[in-house]
């Protein structure tokens, strides 16, 4: 039986959040450039879209550039913003095809204007689509998100919009990039890493964390769905006990 068949349809994760790691790990291996091992990501991006349009996953993030990847060789970044734009030209067919709603986290105004005028025009083309929300975080950090929530909401106290008691869980989630996505159930990282790099940090308070050994250009769907079987078996008790639930 294949985890497909396998994976429980009434205990699908709403929310996956993907940390795309071991592209330039993955390239050299096999002596190539690490621009290659990003190229050869492109496939895996498809592979985890298709995979959650296929069972019925309604929010998909993925974590394609850091606000720390600035600091990577600016040829790498260079050809990480060109595969941007070329990759969002290819997939608007497959984003149609699937019903796939494209969405952006993070600080854009950092990213290349061919790059913000790409995605906006792509976002704008598939604003009706609603089979499943695609996230892009791109130039983002967490802690410069939660920032930037903080200031908007002093400002709003400042302004008298608000009181300092009106301040709650809910309205820094709604001051976020997520605003208006639920908080991710299962958040995947391949390459073996074992830490989370700024991503998503308040939002991934109760989030099931699965790291996988295999590098991102090798991820598959049945990786994905392999994934959400073993994040099915785990019992996810919010702070209970296990005879509460
Ligand atoms: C992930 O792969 C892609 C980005 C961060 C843009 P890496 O480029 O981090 O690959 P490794 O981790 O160096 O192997
Ligand atoms: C995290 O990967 C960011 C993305 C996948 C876009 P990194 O490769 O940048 O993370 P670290 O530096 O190893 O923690
Ligand atoms: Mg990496």
């Amino acid at each position: 039986m294949s985890f497909e068949e396998k994976i429980n349809k009434k205990n699908l994760p709403k929310h996956v959040a993907i940390i795309m790691d071991g592209n330039g790990r993955w390239a050299k291996g096999i002596g190539k450039l690490r621009i290659f091992g990003h190229q050869n990501g492109v496939s895996a991006v498809r592979e985890a879209m298709e995979g959650c349009v296929k069972i019925g996953i309604p929010y998909l993030t993925l974590y394609a550039f850091s606000s720390e990847n600035w600091n990577r060789p600016k040829l790498e970044v260079q050809a990480l913003m060109e595969l941007l734009v070329n990759t969002l030209a290819k997939e608007t067919a497959t984003f149609m095809k699937n019903g796939v709603r494209l969405n952006t986290i993070g600080n854009l105004q950092d990213l290349p204007k061919n790059c913000q005028s790409k995605l906006a025009d792509t976002i704008e083309l598939t604003k009706d689509n609603n089979t499943c929300v695609l996230t892009l975080a791109l130039s983002y950090g967490s802690r410069a998100e939660i920032v930037e929530a903080t200031k908007a909401i002093v400002r709003k106290v400042i302004d008298g919009e608000i009181s300092v008691d009106d301040i709650n869980e809910s309205l820094i989630s709604e001051n976020l990039f997520t605003a208006g996505i639920p908080d991710p159930d299962l958040m995947i990282r391949t390459s073996g890493e074992q830490r989370i790099s700024n991503y998503l940090l308040y939002q991934m308070a109760y989030t099931e964390f699965c790291f996988l050994d295999k590098m991102w250009p090798e991820f598959t769907r049945e990786d994905l769905f392999e994934t959400i079987y073993n994040y099915q078996q785990r019992e996810r008790r919010f702070g209970k006990t296990s005879e509460q639930l």
